[in-house]
């Protein structure tokens, strides 16, 4: 008997998503949507102080770097509509990261080599000779892929306006006859090694094995693809957006990209096309054999460490000498449906920006917003040593709500009561799913309920719940969209990451979120485990939004300390 087309779809839709995890590869692309253009934005939802542009589609950030001191952001950006789709390069600068100036384009289809886009990429600024930035061009319907260079037009300028593709030496790099051509895409910021040549990553795959593929050049212009990639994973699929970038192994200072010795380890992070998640490895670069092996702490695959374990996508760190820190951006995409970014005329964020640094154990990375964001910091207010029983809420009053930072910290009389910790739960989303914040647990659930409405009809949390293993305390952290909106047709899932906390130690658990109207962006623990949320309420909007602090496990929890900041807007041009 035939099945109703209803009823086939349905399951054609479920074979997908269950296949797929839920997310879908590569961008969506809505021909129909690409190019409509609202006549004014809808600034209900609009961030106050994570960077967006004007107006439209934003998606990857590219070539961040610091330039005679100004910081240079360059993103992935449709400039006709609010869909992905005619993408070019925008660019913004900023003298502090925080508040942006936004420019003309910066790179836009000009040549039989990016006539169908110019797609993301990195800078590298060459000593004595200033910036170059390496992007991919796509050449056809197809999306077959190409790599090509730029300079500044004019060097002096201090805002690097234009910039030029000579022609002499464009594509610098083409895929070799052997490579899936449309997947060969986003070059990493050049390094420089002591054999004279400056090295790349490009990303790709190879059947569904991810890959790294590394080119090496002595003049910036002629590149050699070296044998093997650097590194590739098995059933990855793509890898987009490569980073590659060495940490050290003391000490909070980042070190710039081309820096060697004992002290210093090395990142690998890859966007995975597949589930559109990323996630890292620390190893060891082997440089005269041209070969990266993870240290056998960081899992290599999907379940591998992630800088967030929310909307944050494509990411991209440079060497800030200014400060002496590495800071990464990320694209933070949405949940909301694709008609409604059409209707209020803009979609996608960027993430804060985040300085990165090794955990003194060297087993993981640890990201703080950058110091900058404090100086939008105002009307500050504080509790401490508050008790929070079991169903216990506290309001935290005085401050604007939907446009906060809130720095907090929890403590606990005994871990005696935690909930046995099953060992099946290897997935953190589905344990925060099927537990939420209002399942009473032993320890926890606590932690914040940011923007939420008064009767409490939507709500974010964000919080933590302790659970015992059979020799140590497994925690959960969760940023949990299921009650964010009353809007139904909404992308709300249940963030969740575990911590890597040894609480026999730290006896304590502290929490950072930014708040911003459509974002909710969270460090835990000093930024071990971290998760941003895309959320549209409908209720909990600007002053009619709040932020409680509460506790719904069973054991007390004391807030030993809790300050909350109104944050004022990032000027804008
Ligand atoms: C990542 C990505 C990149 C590509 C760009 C196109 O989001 O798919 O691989 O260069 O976006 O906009």
């Amino acid at each position: 008997m035939a099945l109703p087309i209803c009823v086939t779809i349905i399951i054609i839709c479920s074979y997908f998503l269950i296949c797929n995890d839920g997310v879908e590869a590569f961008h969506s692309i809505y021909p129909g949507l690409q190019s409509i253009s609202v006549r004014s934005v809808n600034k209900l939802h609009r961030t106050a102080y994570h960077f967006q542009p004007r107006r439209n589609w934003i998606n990857d950030p590219n070539g961040p770097m610091y330039y005679n001191g100004v910081y240079h952001l360059f993103y992935q950006y449709n400039p006709k509509g609010a869909v992905w789709g005619n993408i070019i390069w925008g660019h913004a600068v900023s003298k502090d990261l925080i508040n942006w100036k936004e420019l003309e384009p910066a790179l836009y289809p000009s040549n039989p080599f990016d006539k169908y886009g110019c797609w993301s990429g990195s800078a590298t600024v060459l000593p004595g000779k200033g910036p170059v930035i390496l992007y991919t061009g796509v050449i056809d319907k197809h999306s077959n892929e190409v790599q090509l260079y730029a300079i500044p037009e004019n060097k002096s300028d201090p805002f690097l306006r234009k910039w030029v593709k000579p022609k002499a030496f464009n594509p610098i790099i083409k895929p070799e006859r052997a490579m899936n051509a449309s997947v060969f895409r986003d070059p990493t910021t050049a390094w420089w090694s002591t054999d004279g040549h400056w090295r790349i990553l490009i990303g790709g795959s190879r059947k569904n094995r991810g890959m790294a593929y590394l080119y090496r050049s002595k003049d910036f212009l002629k590149w050699i693809r070296v044998k093997h990639p650097i590194h590739s994973a098995a059933s990855t699929g793509t890898w987009e957006c490569p980073d590659f970038y060495p940490v050290s192994l003391k000490g909070k200072n980042g070190l710039d990209i081309s820096s060697v010795g004992n002290s210093v380890k090395h990142v690998l992070k890859n966007s995975l096309d597949k589930t559109r998640y990323e996630y890292y490895t620390i190893g060891t670069y082997f440089r005269n054999k041209d070969k990266y092996i993870p240290d056998n702490t960081s899992e290599d695959g999907w379940g591998g460490l992630r800088y967030d374990y929310g909307n944050f996508y494509a990411s991209k760190s440079f060497f800030d000498p200014s400060k002496n820190r590495r800071v990464v951006w990320a694209w933070a995409n949405e949940s909301d449906s694709k008609e409604d970014d059409v209707k209020k005329g803009w979609a996608g964020i960027q993430a804060i920006p985040r300085t990165v640094w090794l955990d003194s154990q060297g087993r993981q990375l640890l990201q703080w917003p950058v110091e900058e964001l404090n100086s939008l910091r105002e009307k500050e207010v504080n509790l401490s040593n508050q008790k929070l029983k079991k169903g216990d809420y506290v309001k935290v009053k005085g401050i604007t709500a939907a446009q906060a930072d809130v720095e907090i910290s929890f403590s606990f009389s005994s871990l005696e009561k935690a909930e046995a910790f099953d060992s099946r739960w290897v997935n953190p989303e589905n344990v925060c799913a099927e537990k939420g914040s209002k399942n009473e647990g032993g320890i926890g659930p606590f932690g914040l309920l940011t923007l939420a409405s008064e009767k409490l009809e939507e709500f974010t949390p964000v919080f933590f719940r302790i659970f015992k293993a059979s020799n140590n305390h497994v925690i959960l952290m969760c940023s949990d969209a299921t009650s964010s909106s009353l809007k139904t047709e909404l992308y709300k899932p249940s963030f969740a990451g575990f911590v890597d906390v040894d609480l026999s130690i730290h006896k304590k658990l502290s929490l950072r979120t930014l708040i911003d109207h459509s974002v909710v962006e969270s460090f835990g623990v000093g930024g071990k485990t971290n998760i941003l949320s895309r959320v549209y309420p409908t209720l909990a909007i600007k002053k009619k939004a709040h932020l409680f602090v509460f506790n719904n496990g069973t054991e007390h929890i004391t807030v030993e300390n809790l300050r909350a900041w109104s944050m004022k807007s990032a000027r804008r041009n």
